[in-house]
């Protein structure tokens, strides 16, 4: 186990890529604290993770108010004393043409997909700048860096999550801090159906994917849980593509 006794907040865990992760933490050694909106499928993921043998509590919150940082700073502490690990996970997609989307959408999206990797980065940053110890990994998107058609919200949100989380990471390295964000490509979730739902354009996604299929939630693991170990210790700042060769850059 290479994360033994390490105490993991994931957001968004309930299904899709943060769930993967979750489990794949716990795997590893750590106790995890899940968040979600839906509690139904939150308390899935951490009953799963007990039934692994390992520690898992549920914080159900909307991770686009502080109020949620907050729960989960609060639960972690109260419970486990400290917090080693922080993924960013909790994303939406709302796609759309630019000349027809709406104001509101494009405040939701940020919010959910943006601003609430900095409250929560703001709220367990400061625990961990007191522990002088911490990997925070941010969930991006290829989209960050090459944006398709009906989402360009979408890649402005990932390509803001890459960038803060660049900036962040050189704000707290000196505190024994690695920040970075992985970038998956197309991967057969929930979301994922915006893209790969209909057989016409899934093909055409796997066309583009040098690897021949599309990515299923497991593949974000082992780089996440890299990056969650001290062998990931000089590397900071980083947006790593998880997406079979789609893009090299
Ligand atoms: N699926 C893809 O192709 C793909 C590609 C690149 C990046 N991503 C990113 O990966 C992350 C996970 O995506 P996924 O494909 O697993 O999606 P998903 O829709 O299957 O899962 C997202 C999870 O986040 C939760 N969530 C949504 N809004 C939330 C909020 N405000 N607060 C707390 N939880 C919330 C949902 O309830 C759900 O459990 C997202 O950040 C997404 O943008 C996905």
């Amino acid at each position: 186990m290479r994360l033994k006794d390490k105490v993991a907040i994931v957001t968004g865990a309930g299904q899709g890529i943060g769930k993967a992760i979750a489990l794949g933490l716990a795997k590893e050694g750590c106790s995890v604290i899940v968040n979600d909106v839906n509690e139904q499928t939150g308390q899935q993921t951490a009953q799963e993770i007990q039934d692994l043998g390992r520690k898992a509590i549920f914080v159900q919150g909307d991770v686009s108010k502080i109020e949620t940082a907050y729960k989960l700073r609060d639960t972690a502490l109260e419970e486990f004393g400290r917090i080693d690990i922080l993924v960013n996970n909790a994303g939406i997609m709302i796609s759309g043409l630019v000349v027809d989307y709406r104001e509101e959408d494009w405040d939701r999206i940020f919010a959910v997909n943006a601003k609430s990797v900095f409250l929560m980065c703001k709220v367990i940053g400061k625990v961990m700048i007191d522990q002088r110890y911490g990997k925070i990994v941010n969930v991006a998107s290829i989209g960050a860096k090459d944006g398709d058609r009906y989402q360009a919200a979408y890649a402005a949100t990932k390509a803001a999550v890459m960038n803060f989380s660049r900036a962040f990471s050189k704000e707290v390295a000196q505190y024994g801090i690695n920040v970075n964000s992985i970038c998956p490509g197309f991967v057969d979730t929930e979301m994922g159906k915006v893209n790969l739902a209909d057989p016409e354009k899934r093909k055409k996604f796997i066309e583009r994917t040098p690897k021949g299929r599309v990515s299923v939630p497991e593949d974000m693991v082992g780089l996440t849980v890299f990056l969650c170990t001290d062998e990931s210790e000089f590397i900071v700042g980083q947006a790593i593509n998880v997406d079979g060769g789609v893009l090299y850059y």
